[in-house]
């Protein structure tokens, strides 16, 4: 595989917390603001973003989609990604919710391919414990990383901020047990109820004013 390739993950054991629809977002961004190749792995057996490609792409022949998406069960990522992982910019890989932590579990192992994660959080007591559990997988792929010898970052944001009153501690409680939570977080926004692969968030003045910041701190924070 091409080595400048990066693979990002936006990812929880937590379901429900923005995983797919917030990929959805940055990487149509990253496609049409930053010009990169984007691809999607849509591991969730329930292959929900994966079926809205289809959909989209059905409903609009004439369209081209900003970015790609494949639905792949999670023993078959390694074998995708060294044989087409280097035709691409950026590839996003999107994992169900999880209840099986254990290192051995194919859904860690995917996040192991991985060269950043950033991690979705609603700021409530629940979710921030979930997270913490959260933050040994993002131990083990860290430690794995640095056995090869590869860089590894990972951060956190708070979606959906104006749901809870309780975000800044929350923050407070994750940055202070080592993962470091981004800048800018996200509201409930009505563009994230109707994700589409034809447009990035940012192509209205809505989506650049709630959205533009956010974007930033994850291309500056992840190299991209
Ligand atoms: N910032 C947001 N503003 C508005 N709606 C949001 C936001 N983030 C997530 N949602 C909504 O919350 C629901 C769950 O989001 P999503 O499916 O992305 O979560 P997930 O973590 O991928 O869930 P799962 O674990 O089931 O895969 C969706 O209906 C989505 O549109
Ligand atoms: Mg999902």
């Amino acid at each position: 595989m091409a080595s400048d390739t990066k693979i990002l993950s936006i990812s929880n054991s937590k379901g429900g917390v923005g995983k797919s629809v917030v990929t959805m977002m940055v990487a149509t961004a990253l496609a049409e603001q930053k010009k990169k190749k984007v691809l999607i792995i849509d591991c969730d057996s329930q292959a929900s973003v994966y079926e809205m490609y289809e959909q989209e792409k059905e409903m609009y022949p004439d369209k081209t989609p900003l970015i790609e998406v494949e639905a792949l069960s999670p023993r078959r990522v390694n074998t995708f990604l060294k044989r087409f992982g280097g035709d691409y910019d950026v590839i996003f890989i999107d994992i169900p919710r999880m209840t099986d932590k254990k290192a051995d579990n194919p859904t860690v192992m995917l996040l192991y391919n991985c060269d950043g994660i950033l991690v979705p959080v609603i700021g409530s007591e629940v979710d921030v414990l979930a997270t913490q559990e959260f933050m040994e997988v993002l131990e083990e792929c860290k430690n794995f990383k640095a056995d090869m010898k590869e860089d590894f970052t990972a951060h956190g944001f708070i979606n959906r901020r104006n749901l809870r009153k309780s975000n800044a501690e929350a923050e407070e409680l994750l940055n202070k047990a080592g993962l470091k939570m981004f800048e800018n977080s996200l509201s409930d926004l009505r563009i994230f109820t109707t994700p589409t692969i034809f447009k990035s968030p940012l192509s209205s003045t809505e989506g650049e004013r709630r959205f533009g910041a956010f974007f930033n701190e994850f291309c500056k924070k992840f190299k991209v």
